[in-house]
């Protein structure tokens, strides 16, 4: 069984991919300092897979920790979720971001070199198409970010593709997220934000517990469907096996730097996931629309042909059940993961 390292596994979209690993027959390991997540997933990660998952505490930026982790086990390859994910935060604290995002990935590198460990994942964002010129957005589209958190993914990328220039058996893939949301069926693992939300799902999940009073919709005076924002949302137990198709693609082929954007293909607005919403809640959401959050754009949905051609990547949920797993998560645990 392949030993894959999980940086960032419990974290949300991590601790899904943990368990799409274990159901694909690899073998998971953790690396997370739980600095935005709890230790309480692992219990969860057991129970839902049945099985023991080995884990470490411990901060990716400490190199000789990092490196213990490699000596005591045979690597396979590595996904690389663990780093600071919040834009606003990013604007106010840019050095944190720098210095967390990008010397954590350094770190993972040095390590994987060391070891002679030759796949990695990286965990990137569609935020680095910036305000695309048009939808839907293909993977050759100029690449141009507008905060520090969007530079982190973006230098990430750079310098895993100078570091594969020169190292052609270390293989790379470049994974574009849309913008992930829904939960695992069981309702034991989920997103999990810390305070309030930025995000709009945990927004609307929170508004249906009674803990936020109304969902703030940011603007509607878009050039879209309704006036409101339209993103690509993908469930992220889709998002998950995506993973799991990327690592089989790394182990067979010859190529070194694979890069694929991962969402639906499909477009859906503010108002539109406020209203699937309702039908799972039972009632309406209230909501208000006030004025546009600073650096949003329009509209920003995947083309995911090259995902599909090259990994048979497919999604096969759909908003419906992303409200209804968004929502079982959430009211499972009122107060997050404790
Ligand atoms: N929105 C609201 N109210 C809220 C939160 C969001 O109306 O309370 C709107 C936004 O204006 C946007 C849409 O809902 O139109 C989605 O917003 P999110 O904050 O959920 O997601 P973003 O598209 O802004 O950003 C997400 C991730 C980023 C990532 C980006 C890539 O948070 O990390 O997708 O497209 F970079």
């Amino acid at each position: 069984m392949k030993n894959v390292l999980v940086t960032g596994g419990a974290g949300y979209i991590g601790s899904h991919t943990v368990v799409a690993l274990v159901e694909a027959g690899y073998n998971p390991i953790i690396v997370d300092n739980f600095s935005n997540s709890s230790e309480k997933v692992i219990e969860r990660l057991e129970k839902i897979t049945n099985k023991k998952i080995k884990y470490y505490n411990i901060d990716c930026c400490d190199l000789v920790k990092l490196e213990e982790v490699f000596k005591e086990n045979q690597i396979f390859g590595v996904i690389h979720f663990a780093g600071f994910k919040a834009v606003g935060e990013s604007v106010a604290k840019p050095l944190m971001y720098y210095e967390n995002n990008l010397i954590s990935m350094l770190m993972v590198v040095k390590a994987m070199t060391k070891y002679n460990v030759k796949n990695l994942i990286f965990s990137s964002s569609a935020t680095v198409y910036g305000n695309p010129k048009s939808v839907p957005i293909y993977e050759d589209f100029p690449l141009h970010v507008t905060n520090p958190y969007g530079r982190t993914k973006l230098m990430i990328e750079e310098m895993l593709t100078d570091y594969t220039k020169v190292n052609k058996d270390f293989k790379v893939a470049l994974l574009r997220y849309f913008n992930p949301i829904g939960a695992h069926q069981s309702g034991l693992i989920g997103e999990d934000p810390n305070g309030i939300p930025n995000n709009l799902m945990p927004y609307i999940t929170q508004v249906c517990i009674g803990k936020l009073e109304y969902v703030r919709v940011f603007g509607n005076d878009y050039d879209t469907v309704d006036g409101t924002g339209v993103r690509d949302y993908i469930h992220v137990l889709d998002l998950a096996w995506g993973h799991v198709l990327t690592l089989d693609k790394l182990a067979k082929t010859d190529e070194n730097l694979l890069v694929y954007n991962l969402g639906t293909g499909k477009g859906s607005s503010v108002l539109e996931v406020i209203n699937e919403m309702s039908k799972v809640y039972g009632k309406p959401i209230p909501y208000k629309i006030i004025e546009r959050r600073p650096g949003d754009i329009a509209t920003c949905y995947a083309n995911c042909d090259k995902a599909y051609r090259e990994l048979g990547f497919k999604a096969k949920y759909n908003l419906h059940d992303m409200c209804e797993t968004s929502w079982n998560f959430q009211q499972k645990n009122p107060n997050g993961i404790r």
